[in-house]
């Protein structure tokens, strides 16, 4: 409890904004905890290059290390592999959880590998010969690989609007994945470490789960535990342990779900899920009996137990 805890937050993603509320909400609550943290604010790829960056870290005597920034630098192991090479322990996964879980395109050719169920995908990546080509099952999804907050997802319903989005998409980004659409119920599965919490159902009032039903105030309704027959609930929490686990992800985690004619079709892993005081994942630790303030301290807790360095990815 005696050591000094940085919640690095902010970065340099489209999910910045998001990363900022996620990061005070953590930061405010071990303040009331009763713990001595300092909030840094990770700004421009240049940051962990400049030696201002980890002497704040250093002057602060920052014994562990918070990670409170979704998408890069945060949730795809840049910021880990920096840590690491600090010899400063940090909050839940690891350097090659991270990179994995942040690439849906890897993440779902692991999925399909131990037959973990996912909608079916191509990848097409800018400067290659394009599967897109081959495509047939309509309506699909279009989305960048490593986005995060639905920014860039994109359905379609003809081939015609395919090549047009996906010729689109590949201005802004180096790789995007074409998916099948599910249609049915959208759920999510919160983690802390490999204990499954109770199921979410988010039914958004209009249109689907995208970023402003996500972030504006009673545009979604959310439904915990969701209303699931007791066999269905079981598989859906079994499925995404699995994913957490090909994925090898720790610490808070959440799986993200389309649940058609009570099948669960996985679509990623969040290893840095959102951590306002109304993001998902706090609302199901909330139904498991941790509030806020006790689900932040189990996150301290749970960082402070780590290696100082272990200086390998596998
Ligand atoms: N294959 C699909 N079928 C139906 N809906 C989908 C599909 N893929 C994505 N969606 C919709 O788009 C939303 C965002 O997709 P996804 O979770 O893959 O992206 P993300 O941007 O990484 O999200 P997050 O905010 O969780 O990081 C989903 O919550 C869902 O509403
Ligand atoms: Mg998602």
């Amino acid at each position: 409890m005696s050591e000094i805890i940085g919640v690095i937050y902010g970065g340099y993603s489209n999910e910045r904004e998001v990363s900022l509320k996620s990061g005070e909400a953590i930061f405010n609550s071990l303040i009331k905890s009763g713990y001595k943290a300092v909030l840094i604010d990770l700004k421009r790829p240049d940051d962990l290059g400049d030696w201002s960056f980890l002497k704040q870290l250093i002057d602060n005597r920052v014994g562990s290390v918070i990670i409170a920034i979704h998408g890069t630098p945060g949730e795809d192991g840049i910021l880990q592999g920096f840590l690491e090479l600090s010899g400063i322990r940090y909050s839940g996964s690891s350097l090659i959880a991270a990179a994995l879980s942040m690439d849906k395109s890897l993440a779902k050719l692991i999925f399909q590998k131990r037959g973990i169920p996912t909608p079916e995908f191509v990848t097409v990546e800018r400067g290659y010969v394009s599967d897109s080509f081959y495509w047939k099952r309509y309506p699909a999804v279009i989305k960048p690989a490593c986005e995060g907050s639905s920014v860039g997802v994109i359905f379609v319903d003809d081939s015609k609007k395919l090549e047009q989005a996906v010729d689109e998409m590949l201005l802004i980004y180096d790789k995007i994945i074409i998916e099948e659409m599910i249609a049915g119920d959208e759920i999510t599965v919160g983690f802390m470490n490999d204990r499954p919490l109770p199921i979410i159902k988010i039914v958004p009032k209009s249109g689907f789960y995208d970023y402003k039903n996500k972030y504006t105030k009673d545009a979604t309704e959310y439904i915990v535990p969701a209303p699931l027959e007791k066999s269905v609930a079981e598989n859906v929490s079994k499925e995404a342990a699995r994913a957490v686990k090909a994925m090898g992800v720790s610490g808070i985690s959440r799986v993200d779900i389309i649940l058609r004619h009570n099948k669960p079709y996985i679509l990623e892993v969040n290893s840095i899920p959102g951590m306002t005081e109304t993001s998902l994942l706090p609302k199901a630790a909330d139904s498991a009996g941790y509030d806020f303030d006790s689900l932040c301290r189990w996150i301290a807790e749970d960082a402070s137990k780590k290696p100082n360095s272990t200086h390998k990815t596998c």
